[in-house]
């Protein structure tokens, strides 16, 4: 629909980043790493920009196919929120990762769609990206999911940090944990991990190396879609309600040094809705947020700071 000349022109006017490069966990599973023309601005690990590329661009065949745009529609950018995740170590010697790496790493799986769903919009796009290419970063880093949130505790040796994700949800973690490890934390630190096969455990090599490095690291894999996990799947709520967790990492969370960082899918985290001033917890099986309340821990409302604090991705 558009030329060849027209595509250059909008790309020129409308990106300001290049991949700078790219680690492959698997074809639809990438660490995207991203070099904005602007100065990487001050934010804090845990927060989210935006990355976007023109709707002009390829999408990729895995994905469900588009509808038609038209010639309007096609001219726009396509635009979605990405946490920064963070290379945390080198995974051949377990270095931690210098400071200012240059970059910005983003932790992305390729969203397939079909179904009734609407076809997604970016990430068909993002995985037919090679190094050099061209593509949009928003100048503004916000979000309230950082370590700011554990501040009571950030100094206390019997201090312990829970992160836990599904999926990409990981991201933000690896960011979190590298500065928690860079800044020598000296408290407890454990990332639970839910995927749908050990392929898409992208940092795993990586977290199995800084564990011998720092004992007060741990790292908790857990997979639904494997052939000896899929009939009997332990997601994240099942790993820490039935204490299988705490007997891992060999304590029990207290309300009053631990805090749980929780990202990923809506349903792993359990967001009620406040109506009145009572919380209506989300029907079925019951989130980590829930859990965690009815054992003494308090949800972070924002305003009113808690100890279990989240990022929902949809
Ligand atoms: C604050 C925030 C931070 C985010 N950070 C990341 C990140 O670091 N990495 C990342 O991959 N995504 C992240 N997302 C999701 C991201 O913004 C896009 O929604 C996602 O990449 C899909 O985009 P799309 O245009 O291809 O599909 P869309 O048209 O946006 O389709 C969305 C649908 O895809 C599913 N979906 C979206 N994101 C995911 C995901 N990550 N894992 C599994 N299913 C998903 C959901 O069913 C959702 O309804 C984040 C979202 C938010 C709100
Ligand atoms: N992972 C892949 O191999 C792969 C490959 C190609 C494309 N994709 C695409 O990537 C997208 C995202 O896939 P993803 O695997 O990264 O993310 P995801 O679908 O969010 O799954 C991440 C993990 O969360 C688990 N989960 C699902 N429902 C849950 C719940 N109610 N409570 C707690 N945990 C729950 C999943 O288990 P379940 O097994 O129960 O879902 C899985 O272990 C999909 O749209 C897919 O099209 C994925």
């Amino acid at each position: 629909m558009l030329d060849a000349a027209a595509v250059q022109d909008l790309r020129r006017q409308h990106y300001n980043a290049t991949l700078a490069g790219v680690r492959k966990a698997h074809d639809t599973l990438w660490c995207f790493r991203v070099k904005p023309d602007f100065p990487i601005p001050d934010f804090h690990p845990g927060q989210y920009t935006t990355l976007g590329l023109g709707l002009w661009e390829p999408r990729h065949a895995g994905a469900a196919p588009e509808k038609g745009l038209d010639e309007k529609k096609v001219r726009r950018l396509g635009r979605r929120a990405y946490s920064v995740s963070h290379p945390v170590a080198d995974p051949g010697n377990g270095r931690l990762a210098p400071e200012g790496l240059g970059y910005l790493e983003f932790y992305i799986v390729m969203v397939a769609g079909g179904g009734s769903e609407p076809a997604p919009l970016l990430t068909p796009r993002l995985f037919l990206l090679n190094q050099g290419d061209r593509l949009y970063m928003g100048e503004k880093f916000t979000g309230e999911y950082t370590l700011e949130a554990m501040a009571d505790i950030r100094h206390r040796s019997d201090a312990l940090v829970v992160f836990a994700g599904t999926g990409t949800g990981e991201g933000p973690h690896n960011f979190m944990i590298w500065q928690l490890l860079a800044s020598g934390f000296q408290g407890r630190i454990a990332s639970i991990v839910c995927v749908r096969y050990k392929s898409d455990l992208a940092y795993e090599a990586i977290y199995r190396r800084l564990e011998k490095k720092y004992p007060n690291l741990s790292y908790h894999t857990l997979t639904t879609r494997e052939a000896d996990t899929a009939h009997q799947k332990i997601y994240v709520q099942d790993y820490i309600a039935s204490g299988k967790f705490e007997s891992d990492i060999g304590r029990r969370m207290d309300p009053a040094n631990t805090h749980l960082f929780l990202c990923g899918n809506p349903a792993m985290i359990g967001i009620p809705k406040i109506r009145g001033g009572q919380k209506l917890w989300p029907e079925g099986k019951k989130g980590v947020i829930q859990i965690m309340e009815e054992r003494g821990f308090r949800m972070d409302l924002g305003k009113n700071r808690g100890n279990v604090h989240s990022e929902k991705y949809w």
